[in-house]
């Protein structure tokens, strides 16, 4: 079984107000094709911590591996990379460009990447909303599709240069339960089927409970 995603001993502190010890000693990894979730209360560190594993905060202590190479110590332009090519992101609130169409949004971050022709990424984000059930929102504004609708469009969007994993922190937080379903099945499906690593926060139980394995935080600590 192939590791994706491996942290070690990572340790993080906020400066400010006072000193807090907020992550502590975090070590553990993601195989390949692996759904796992995040539990933990309010407050334990759960965002802090995949802040720091999208590579977005590189202000901490310990290791982060990326496909078994070390991500920790690189720069920013290239993080920036390893981020955009290999890491998908799906949030609580979907940070859709409005005034764009479904299918703009979706060839973003392909844009972005620069790896492939404007016929090519568009293919393939039609390729991705198929996948989603949504290819018939593609030319729509993303203002005008329901919440569902908008939460698939931001998966479609995290898959579009077919990334190593998707982390999600709460992605199903502002949906309801048929919605959070469908949202949990697309994540199944694709795990199961393309192989693709999920780490997902979540405050939602039925959701995590069937996840491959539950990483249960208390205080910044796992403890399960
Ligand atoms: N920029 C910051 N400076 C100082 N303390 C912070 C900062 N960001 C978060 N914290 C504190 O760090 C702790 C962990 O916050 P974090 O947002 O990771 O929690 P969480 O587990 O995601 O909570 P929730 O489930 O409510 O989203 C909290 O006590 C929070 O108040
Ligand atoms: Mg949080």
């Amino acid at each position: 079984m192939s590791t994706v995603l491996e942290a070690k001993n990572v340790n993080k502190y906020f400066k400010k107000p006072v000193l807090f010890h907020v992550l502590k000693d975090i070590s553990f990894k993601i195989n390949k094709g692996e759904f796992v979730s995040i539990m933990g209360k309010s407050g334990c560190g759960k965002s802090t911590l995949l802040y720091i594993l999208s590579t977005m905060d590189t202000d901490y202590e310990g290791e982060l591996l990326l496909n078994n190479e070390l991500i920790t110590g690189n720069t920013r332009d290239q993080l920036s990379y390893i981020r955009n090519k290999h890491i998908g992101f799906v949030f609580q609130f979907h940070y859709l460009l409005s005034e764009f169409t479904v299918l703009e949004n979706v060839m973003l971050p392909a844009k972005k990447l620069g790896e492939k022709s404007y016929q090519e990424i568009e293919n393939d984000a039609m390729q991705k909303l198929k996948i989603l059930n949504i290819e018939h929102l593609a030319t729509k504004k993303a203002s005008r599709i329901s919440g569902g609708e908008k939460q698939r469009v931001a998966i479609a969007r995290a898959l579009i240069n077919n990334p190593s994993i998707i982390m999600g922190d709460e992605p199903t937080g502002n949906l309801d339960s048929h919605n959070s379903e469908n949202v949990f099945n697309i994540f199944k499906q694709l795990s199961k089927e393309q192989g693709l690593s999920l780490l997902i926060v979540t405050h939602d139980e039925d959701f995590a409970k069937k996840t491959d394995r539950i990483i249960t935080m208390e205080d910044g600590k796992i403890i399960a």
